[in-house]
Formats: C-alpha cells, structure tokens, sequence
C-alpha cells in the first residue's frame, strides 16, 4: 500500500478488499496492543463527530494514542506554512488524519511529511467513510461486487469516493443530481477506467426515480457540505425535488439498504423519520467508521509488517 491514503485511487482492488475483510475480522478482537507506542495526531479544519472520535477510539483500541490539534490551535497555513507543520509533525508522531478544506493542503501535507497522511475528508474525498461504507455493505449484503448503488444528491467529497470505490470492486454505480452538481469529470474518468477493469456500469442522470429504480443500496448526503455555507440556499432551492423519502425508497429492491454518511438534515436531504426507516443501515455506517480505521491504521502505521496483512 502507499504511504498515505488520500484518495480511494490510492488503493488497488485488492488493497479495497483486503482492509473491508481485515476491519471485519478486527471487529471481533477488541483491545490489542498493535499500535503499542504509536501516535495519531489528528488535525482538523473543519467539525466532527464521527471521524474525530471513530479515529481516538480506534488509536486507543490498538494499544496507541491520538492527539487532536483544532483549527484554533495550528492554523494551518495561517499562523505556519503547512510545509512546516508536515515537516514538525513528523518529527513527532507516527501518523496524522487531517481533515481539510482544501485538497491541495492534504496533498502538501504528504509530500512534506515522513509519516503516512490520512484524508479524513477534503473537499474531493472521504475516503474512510467509502472504506467504511464497502464493510456495512458487505456485512449485510455477504459480497461487494454484483450490486447497484443509487446516489442521490449532490457531486461532492462522499459521492466521489463512493463512486471510485463501486468502481473499483465491481459494484454499479447510478448518479441523480441537479444539472449543475455533477461529479467532476476528473473524478467520472478515473471512475470509467476502474470500472471497465472490474465491469462495473456507471450512469449518470438528472432524475432521481431513475438512481433508485431497482438498487440494492439508495445514498444520499448533505445538500450543503462544510465550506458551502454561503450557497446553502441556491443548493436548497437546486435539490429540493431530490429528497430521499419512503416513496423513493420503495422504487429500489425490496431488501434495499438506506444509507447517509451523517450528520443529516432531517426535512431536506431526507424525510422526516428515514433514519428509523427499518431499510435504514446508517448507524451500522457510523459505527463501522471505527473497525476500518482500525485496519487502515493497523495497515498503515504498524511496523511489524505480518505478509498478508
Ligand atoms: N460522516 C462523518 O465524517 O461525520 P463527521 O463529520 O461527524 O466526522
Ligand atoms: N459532504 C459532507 C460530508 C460530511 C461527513 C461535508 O463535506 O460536509
């Protein structure tokens, strides 16, 4: 694997497999000591909830220790260069989850550091939730490739790394959004070349009826992700005919999985009560963020390298 995880085009089919199946075993172990000694530092832009407490738990469960550094604190490429930062993190820890507005900060971050680099979500991606995703969807469904997933909602950080993760392991991947919320046609490209090694169908589409029309999984996500804040209402306005909702669930199989990263917006993105929807699977997701962190950062950080592993 390569030393940091900032994109799912960073892993391999196999690579996919491999942490979805080791995070399922992981989850039946509990304590170890495998990162007995090590260090996350976890530096942060933006908010969270799942991501901040998924990645300490998991640093605790292997034996390690995490520290969170706020956007208060480091100032990122404000009160220091974030060459510098990389270049002094590394001196410390063994390992850092940022969580950027930028990209390109995550991708400096990397060159600069020593230590792997993990995207904890940037305004392109959110790799771990994919990751994550993939393990709720193969523990529910007992296999990856060979399904539909019906994205519902707007071209951003959870819909691309979905998109390249279905892509990747064989799973068709059908896309409804309001014309101008498009997945970008960089990320659409890289998609399209995964997808014709591993055969799977991408499609794209403006209506929504049509992305949950026969899927074994229906996703949505926020309108209006962090940073968008200033566009919230011309979003609101855009999306307002895409809201998931029973009626649109009922359109996809009968043992369709209803899925959202969270935090949600009850009354936009979703209708009231979805979440208790019995199709829904949504803190199985959250939940799941911890086990595959904890094979990502066995993966990732640990020395002793064990063949296979
Ligand atoms: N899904 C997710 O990443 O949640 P947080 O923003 O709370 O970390
Ligand atoms: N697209 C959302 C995901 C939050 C987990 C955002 O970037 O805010």
């Amino acid at each position: 694997m390569k030393k940091d995880l900032l994109s799912i085009a960073d892993l391999n089919r196999k690579e996919v497999k491999g942490l979805v199946e080791r995070a399922h075993r992981m989850k039946e172990e509990g304590m170890t000591d495998l990162l007995s000694g090590k260090t996350l530092a976890l530096l942060f832009e933006k908010p969270s909830l799942r991501t901040r407490v998924s990645f300490e738990m998991a640093m605790h469960q292997l034996g390690g220790h995490s520290i969170y550094l706020s956007p208060a604190e480091v100032g990122l490429g404000k009160r220091e260069s974030t060459a510098d930062v990389a270049r002094v993190l590394s001196r410390y820890v063994d390992g850092i989850a940022a969580r950027t507005f930028s990209h390109e900060t995550l991708r400096v971050l990397a060159e600069n550091c020593s230590v792997p680099v993990i995207n904890a979500l940037s305004d392109m991606e959110h790799p771990c939730q994919a990751l994550a995703d993939l393990l709720t969807i193969y523990e529910k469904k007992g296999k990856l490739s060979g399904l539909t997933l019906g994205f519902i909602g707007d071209g951003n950080n959870v819909s691309n790394s979905l998109l390249l993760s279905a892509s990747l392991v064989g799973m068709d991947f059908h896309f409804a959004c309001p014309p101008g919320y498009e997945i970008e046609k960089k990320v659409l490209n890289k998609g399209r070349k995964f997808a014709a090694l591993s055969g799977s169908q991408i499609r794209i589409t403006n209506d929504p009826y049509e992305a949950a029309k026969g899927a074994d999984i229906v996703y949505t996500d926020v309108w209006v992700s962090m940073g968008q804040e200033a566009d919230a209402e011309k979003r609101r306005r855009a999306f307002a005919n895409y809201q998931v909702d029973s009626e649109l669930l009922g359109l996809a199989k009968k043992d369709v999985l209803f899925m959202h990263p969270l935090p949600a917006h009850h009354g936009e993105e979703i209708s009231a009560g979805l979440l208790e929807d019995p199709r829904s699977v949504v803190f199985d997701q959250a939940e799941n963020r911890l086990h595959l962190q904890k094979a990502l950062l066995a993966k990732l950080l640990s020395d002793s390298k064990v063949p296979g592993k």
